[in-house]
């Protein structure tokens, strides 16, 4: 049986993907501080997996990446409770908010820099070599409306983007170092949304929502009056931004083959990005959940925000070229999936 780390297991990404492994038969190991994660996603995931009475486990250790001596504890535990072996990490844990990056650029070096420095040099005491490092689309510059391949310019344009970048080139020396033999995949995803169809699982927010999706579930329960949409200016077709939305199981689906190609083929550093290749409008977005679950989204136009790109859109031919993957799911499963489990969160 196979042992998976999930650093910020506890998060929306991580919850996903380490239910999806469960499912698979993988162990499966979370580290997460909490600092955004809940430790109701776990009792969550706990619950769905005890019900399919698999064989295979779930462990959660409570650690911040950037206390070494703790983490280093905590492997220990994770090779005395699996099978004595880490066959691959992924780690997600990180802060990903763009606007707090820029007004705190040091808590997120300090926190997305220092903690994945931390987390490789545990790794490689314990031999874990093989790794799937979350990134994102923010890693791009400009792609003049063009759908984004792996090989484009690289140019972040906030402190966010840049400590994904960091961690990216950081993963680049150690793979390309004579002393070392990992594996190495990065993963960028475009934009996820949508949650487990079950509903028992989803994005969980401290404070209010910044990201469109979150935004719009919201709305339609009614703890927000309406959504702005930043800008009807753009050079698009309806003059609202273009965006690239994922499925979250779709996400986790891309992992889960990630994971199994590190584990059957000889050490790499891959680059590939996660996305449907479709581009979706903001106003599509909203008009398609109001279509898909019969709901009324209150909406206005306002300002552009700053920072924002009129397009972003992956071209993710390389994944299944690579990895045999693509998004299957549609806008219509993620508006329905999402409006699920936002009823269920109001419920609570
Ligand atoms: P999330 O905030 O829901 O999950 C991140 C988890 O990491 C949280 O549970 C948090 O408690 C944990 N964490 C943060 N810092 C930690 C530390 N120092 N030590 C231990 N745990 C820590 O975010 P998410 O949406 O699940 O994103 C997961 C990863 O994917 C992040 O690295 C993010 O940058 C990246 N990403 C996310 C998106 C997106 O839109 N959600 C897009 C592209 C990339
Ligand atoms: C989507 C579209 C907004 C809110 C961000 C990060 C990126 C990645 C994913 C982590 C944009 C518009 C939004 C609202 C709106 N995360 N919008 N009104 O900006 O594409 O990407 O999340 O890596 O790094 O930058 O996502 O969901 O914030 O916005 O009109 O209230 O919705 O202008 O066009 P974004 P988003």
């Amino acid at each position: 049986m196979y042992d998976i780390v999930i650093t910020g297991g506890a998060g929306y990404i991580g919850s996903h993907t380490a239910l999806l492994l469960l499912d698979k038969g993988y162990n499966v190991h979370i580290i997460d501080s909490l600092i955004n994660g809940f430790y109701e996603s776990i009792r969550s995931i706990q619950n769905i997996h005890k019900n399919k009475k698999l064989e295979n486990k779930l462990f959660f250790y409570k650690c911040d990446l950037r206390n070494k001596e703790l983490l280093r504890k905590v492997l220990k535990s994770i090779q005395k409770n699996g099978s004595n072996n880490i066959d691959a990490l992924i780690h997600f844990a990180g802060l990903k908010s763009v606007n707090q990056s820029i007004n705190e650029p040091i808590k997120y070096w300090n926190n997305n820099v220092l903690g994945s420095v931390n987390l490789f040099e545990i790794m490689s005491e314990f031999n874990c070599e093989n790794i799937i490092f979350s990134s994102s689309a923010t890693v791009y510059g400009d792609n003049n409306f063009r759908k984004i391949k792996e090989s484009d310019e690289l140019r972040p344009i906030n402190p966010y983007g840049f400590t994904k970048l960091a961690v990216e080139n950081c993963l680049n020396n150690i793979f390309h170092s004579p002393l070392n033999n990992w594996g190495v995949i990065v993963l960028r995803y475009f934009n996820p949304a949508g949650a487990h169809p079950s509903g028992l699982i989803g994005e969980n927010y401290k404070g209010k929502p910044s990201n469109l999706f979150p935004f719009i579930c919201q709305v339609a329960e009614g703890t927000l009056e309406k959504i702005t949409v930043f800008g009807n200016d753009w050079e698009t077709l309806d003059g609202t931004c273009v965006r690239d939305y994922i499925h979250i199981m779709d996400l986790a689906e891309g992992h889960l083959s990630a994971i199994e190609y590190l584990l059957k083929n000889e050490k790499q550093f891959l680059t590939i990005n996660l996305g449907t290749s479709e581009g979706v409008s903001v106003l599509n977005f909203i008009y398609q959940f109001q279509e898909t679950n019969n709901v009324r989204i209150r909406y206005e136009f306002g300002d552009r925000r700053e920072g924002d790109s009129a397009f972003s859109v992956a071209d993710s031919s390389k994944a299944l070229k690579i990895l045999g993957w693509r998004a299957k799911r549609t806008l219509s499963d993620i508006c329905k999936d999402g409006w699920k489990r936002q009823k269920m969160i109001a419920k609570l």
